[in-house]
């Protein structure tokens, strides 16, 4: 077995290739976390040298191997109702402002960078409670890079760390216990739609349209600014007239463009087109 300890020009080359891919910026000081997993492909590969490895990972036909190496390098962090007083937000100033204008209209609301699927069904459990009666549908789509996350959040089954901030009686309501866990119930999953999706993929995003709400909460703390703004402008796109955009508590959209308007409401601040 060869040495397979990363060198410096290694993780360049290697963190300029994840971040052509995903947008994803690997900075110095990350050296320890990137070499950790890809050694581990290599070893599992019975690749002794990084230069065969990084051949593979970038001429391999299927681009299987990017998809393995990225799903171990994301950071999934995430449980139900998270950022709670955005959320009352959403439920109770944003999204009567959206229904009004909508009749008898189909709201489109986008989870970008779901993880393991807590948040978009966080936002249809809301959406169920709100919209109640209303004669408005809606559908919440759920989207990730990552492979693994997605197949879990169609599992849908979650553990006590995932739903401690559930309110008790939607627990009651939309849940069911399963074994050790809490299984969503099909009246909330029937209304999320979940797929593998790459945000620094121009030609996929660009069939992403007609959205009322996308949040992408806790997901370009990892891009630079320009993938950041790339992104934005995407989404841009693909909000309606009015649409809201909802990040996470430590980031910002007016560092990166003016594009968006910014509205102040009772609970939080949110980007609007
Ligand atoms: C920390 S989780 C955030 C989950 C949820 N939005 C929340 O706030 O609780 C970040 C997610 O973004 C996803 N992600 C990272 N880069 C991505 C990209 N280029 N395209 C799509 N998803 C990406 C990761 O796979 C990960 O699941």
């Amino acid at each position: 077995m060869g040495d397979l300890t990363l060198s410096q020009a290694e993780f360049h080359r290697l963190a300029e290739y994840i971040y052509l891919k995903t947008g994803i910026r690997f900075e110095p000081g990350k050296e320890y976390y990137v070499a950790k997993r890809v050694e581990k492909r290599m070893r599992e590969l019975d690749f002794t040298g990084f230069g065969r490895y990084f051949n593979y990972l970038r001429f391999q036909p299927s681009g299987a191997e990017i998809e393995l190496l990225v799903n171990s390098l994301t950071v999934n962090e995430t449980y139900f109702f998270r950022e709670y007083s955005q959320l009352k937000c959403f439920a109770e100033e944003v999204v009567p402002l959206l229904t009004r204008d909508l009749g008898g209209g189909r709201l489109k609301v986008w989870s970008a960078g779901c993880s393991t699927g807590e948040e978009p069904y966080t936002l249809a459990i809301i959406l169920l409670e709100m919209l109640a009666d209303t004669g408005i549908t809606f559908e919440v789509h759920g989207t990730d890079i990552n492979t693994n996350v997605l197949r879990a959040a169609e599992r849908a089954c979650y553990g006590d760390r995932a739903v401690k901030d559930v309110p008790e009686d939607y627990l009651r309501k939309y849940f069911r216990r399963e074994g050790d866990g809490y299984l969503v119930l099909p009246v909330v999953k029937k209304n999320v739609r979940l797929y593998r999706l790459n945000l620094n993929d121009g030609s996929t995003m660009d069939g992403m349209r007609g959205f009322h709400a996308i949040f992408c909460r806790n997901v370009l703390i990892y891009f630079d600014d320009c993938s950041r703004r790339e992104v934005a402008l995407r989404f841009y796109r693909s909000l309606e007239p009015g649409g809201f955009i909802f990040l996470g508590h430590s980031e910002s959209m007016s560092r990166i463009t003016p594009i968006f308007k910014l509205r102040r409401f009772k609970e939080a601040i949110i980007y609007q087109k």
